[in-house]
């Protein structure tokens, strides 16, 4: 294993190797304040809004040796004057003796040594608070004494993430830089752009008195800056220049003279980069942590969360890098991407392009019900309150403002300001709500539209319900000639763009399923008048879509403004694409001849041993009247590319026709644990889900990139517990219905479910993928594959047999 290896138990993976080849980051914190810190110690910090708010000047594009956001510099007295160093490996890039980045749950530990330097650095932001903290412990292990200093730095962004780099006067000018000394020799170095003065600080502390300090970037590293990160000028000289810097580039770096160790000695200090309001606030608040036993208590807590959190669900099967991936990397995924939906990581920068999709965040939250169902509820308030009252939703918001956008499509004045699909996945969220929990009181409470007072009159509001029925009502009056939703801008693919009138089918199965969902929960609550209207559209929709969108083998997956089918063996180009045939299945649309058809499609003109590709062939050409997606080569991102959030769409289409060996397939192909193999091709982390794989029309087939961010991580959990492993929860109970691998024997899933926990084993003794279940609940057997709630805060045996 080239860059690092997996430790299960530590629930860590470790990276050896600093040269990864891309930089493999770790996020700490939540949304509210943190952000993400990579292997080599940089670090991009927020608190609040990646874009409004932003703390630390991560440049992502520059070169990976390049200085990001913090760093550590070491300094060992020698007889000529200093060695430098930085134990993250960059930015001096001094060949580390020993180095390791464990990436863990809300922490980051970089463990190295060089020339008889050890370093231990544990990275992290204590739960619900506005700080990062690094405990930093430098131990001697050289047989000599040694004269040490350590030297923590970060570098500033202006909070306005895209004035940053759009507007190189405005910002320096306002930067401010202020050093504040308390008794005992503590400096907190405050940081701010003027106009925050007495609202929004930075700031950056130790534990351990500095002897000296630096604010300016220039006076930093010298030489009117063609000093460089690699060796700043400043490290040479005895102390740094205690400047407050009024303009610039701001930085905070404190010159600590840590002692002389002896040999096997050891110092630990602790600094602190964080953000409050006022100087008062920031010296109550940073005393805590001076304190290295509330230091540790701030570890364990966070260990408990995480701890918490996995235990919900936990499961055994016969594939560890299933097991490793369901039982800690995945549902870690699903946090992140609950919390960032597609906000800041190493590829989506917040530069104020983009932030919390209505869609994307719909899909998020799925992946965190069963988990954390609370925090899943406040997210879709959020996202119901940008909802339109026509039903449609704003694209993207603002959580800090809470204002919506259009999302690209503000970009394109010719083309329609709605996407087909985003107020629909607003169906399947809810539901995924009250199915886990049993609150059906949430579905009464009142949430408002959008749109502000008009007139002074007051903001029109409606039961999460009513949002839900207006969104289903929307598509419904929104159709085109051939009886199928209307594209919008565009629906779930962002990058096909097409003339007014075009209609998705994509859509129309979203509208299906979201129906489907909408009838369930209907007859649940014995709504026979809800019913009755949507199974009637659900009727017409699924006659529709079968009777135009079908191609012969597969389904067509747009028909452009002329009528003129995408995705049809008529097409060059674009003939196939995977989300009309997965989707068709889950919808309930296709029939069984042709959801076999369709899905064997896929699996002849889509599947790769990397991964199923959105489309094929790739549209070799920039063609405006198909838009993004022809920008594009072949092979990449929604051109061919596999994409890898469709990909468990697949998987669970194949569980619905019964097919557990190509699911499962399917499942195994994608999984990035098992990416250590050809991790030089990949490239992204083995920890988590990218975004895309370039595909097999590319040169450079089976490179990964934008991980962390990706729907792939809600869906391929959703579907690996829910739909491989089969437990998925309904309004009556948990229902077993596994789809699996014909060679397993066996597994369990232990999993929490409104205050009670299941152990749950399903033996497979026939080696079938699917079959019918005999249920035993502790020890009796029950009619039927749903356990009930039993809600006592007990636990509670089933053993579940396919036959
Ligand atoms: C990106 C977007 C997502 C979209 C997908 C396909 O992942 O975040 O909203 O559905 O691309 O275009």
């Amino acid at each position: 294993m080239k860059y690092g290896y997996f430790d299960d138990v530590a629930r860590e993976y470790i990276i050896t190797d600093p040269k990864t080849p891309v930089k493999w980051i770790n996020y700490i914190g939540t949304l509210a304040f943190g952000g993400f810190v990579d292997n080599t110690g940089g670090a991009i910090l927020c608190k609040g809004d990646p874009s409004l708010n932003r703390i630390t000047r991560y440049i992502a594009q520059l070169p990976a040796s390049e200085f990001k956001g913090e760093t550590l510099y070491l300094r060992v007295k020698t007889g000529e004057g200093y060695r430098i160093f930085s134990p993250y490996f960059t930015p001096t890039l001094d060949p580390l003796d020993h180095y390791e980045c464990r990436v863990g749950l809300g922490y980051t530990r970089i463990i190295s040594s060089f020339k008889g330097i050890a370093t231990d650095v544990t990275i992290f932001v204590p739960l619900d608070e506005s700080v990062e903290l690094r405990l930093i412990t430098v131990t001697n292990e050289s047989a000599l004494s040694q004269e040490i200093d350590c030297i923590p730095v970060v570098e500033y962004s202006h909070p306005d993430a895209l004035k940053q780099f759009s507007n190189a006067d405005w910002v320096p000018q306002t930067m401010q830089s202020k050093c504040e000394r308390e008794e005992g020799g503590r400096v907190i170095l405050m940081q701010y752009p003027f106009m925050c003065r007495d609202t929004k600080l930075n700031y950056f502390t130790a534990d351990f008195a500095p002897s000296s300090f630096e604010t300016d970037r220039c006076r930093f590293l010298g030489d009117n800056e063609y000093g460089a990160w690699a060796h700043p000028g400043a490290l040479d000289g005895k102390e740094l220049s205690n400047y407050e810097a009024l303009r610039g580039d701001n930085i905070a770096a404190l010159l600590h003279h840590i002692g002389t160790l002896r040999p096997g000695e050891s110092r630990t200090m602790v600094t602190q980069l964080g953000q409050d309001g006022s100087l008062e606030i920031i010296r109550e608040k940073s005393k805590k942590y001076c304190d290295h036993r509330a230091v540790l208590r701030a570890l364990d807590d966070l260990s408990q969360f995480w701890e918490k959190y996995l235990s919900r669900m936990e499961v055994v099967t016969p594939d560890p890098a299933m097991n490793r991936m369901l039982n800690i990397h995945n549902p870690r995924q699903c946090f992140i991407t609950y919390n960032w939906s597609r906000y800041l990581s190493l590829y989506q920068l917040a530069y104020g392009s983009r932030e919390l999709g209505f869609r994307d965040s719909s899909q998020d939250v799925m992946g965190v019900m069963d988990r954390v169902p609370e925090k899943g509820k406040d997210l879709l308030v959020k996202l119901l309150s940008v909802q339109k009252k026509n039903g449609s939703a704003l694209h993207q918001f603002n959580p800090l403002t809470m204002i919506g956008n259009v999302g690209e499509s503000g970009e394109r004045p010719d083309l329609p300001r709605y996407y087909s699909d985003d107020h629909l996945w607003s169906a399947l969220a809810v539901c995924s709500y009250v199915k886990e929990t049993g609150d059906f009181n949430f579905l009464d409470r009142i949430v408002p539209f959008y749109e502000k007072e008009e007139n002074g009159g007051p903001q029109e509001s409606a039961t999460v319900l009513e949002h839900l029925q207006r969104g289903i009502e929307f598509t419904w009056n929104d159709r085109g000639k051939h009886g199928l939703p209307l594209l919008g801008f565009a629906d779930w693919n962002d990058t096909v763009n097409l003339k007014i009138g075009a209609e998705s089918s994509f859509t129309a199965c979203l509208f299906g399923k979201a129906l489907l969902d909408m009838i369930e929960l209907a007859r649940y609550l014995s709504n026979a008048r809800l019913m009755a209207t949507f199974s009637g559209y659900y009727e017409t929709m699924k006659k529709a879509f079968n009777e135009q969108a079908w191609d012969g083998a597969w389904y067509i997956r747009y028909f452009d403004h002329d009528g003129s089918p995408l995705g049809s063996h008529k097409n060059a180009q674009g003939r196939i694409y995977v989300n009309s045939q997965s989707w068709a299945v889950l919808s309930g649309f296709a029939v069984k001849e042709r959801a076999e058809s369709a899905l064997e499609s896929v699996f002849k003109l889509l599947n790769t041993p990397k991964g199923i590709k959105l489309s094929a062939p790739g549209y070799n050409g920039f063609d405006p009247s198909k838009g993004g997606i022809s920008t594009y080569p072949p092979g990449a991102k929604e051109n061919g590319g596999i994409f890898l959030h469709t990909n468990p769409w697949v998987m669970i289409a194949e569980t619905i026709i019964g097919n557990g060996d190509r699911a499962y397939e399917y499942y195994r192909q994608i999984n990035p644990a098992m990416k250590n193999d050809c991790i030089d091709e990949f490239q992204c982390e083995p920890y988590v889900y990218p975004q895309n794989i370039l595909g097999n029309e590319h040169p450079q087939f089976g490179l990964a990139r934008n991980s962390w961010l990706s729907g792939t991580s809600s869906w391929t959990y959703q579907a690996a517990t829910q739909f491989i492993l089969g437990v998925r929860p309904t309004y009556k109970g948990l229902i077993i219905d596994p789809c699996v691998p014909r060679s397993w024997d066996a597994y369990t899933v232990t999993r929490v479910f409104r205050n009670a926990s299941y152990r749950i084993t399903v033996k497979n003794p026939n080696h079938k993928c699917k079959g019918d279940i005999a249920l035993k609940v502790d020890g009796l057997e029950i009619v039927g594959p749903v356990v009930p709630v039993f809600a006592d805060g007990k636990d509670h045996r089933v053993e579940a047999v396919i036959q």
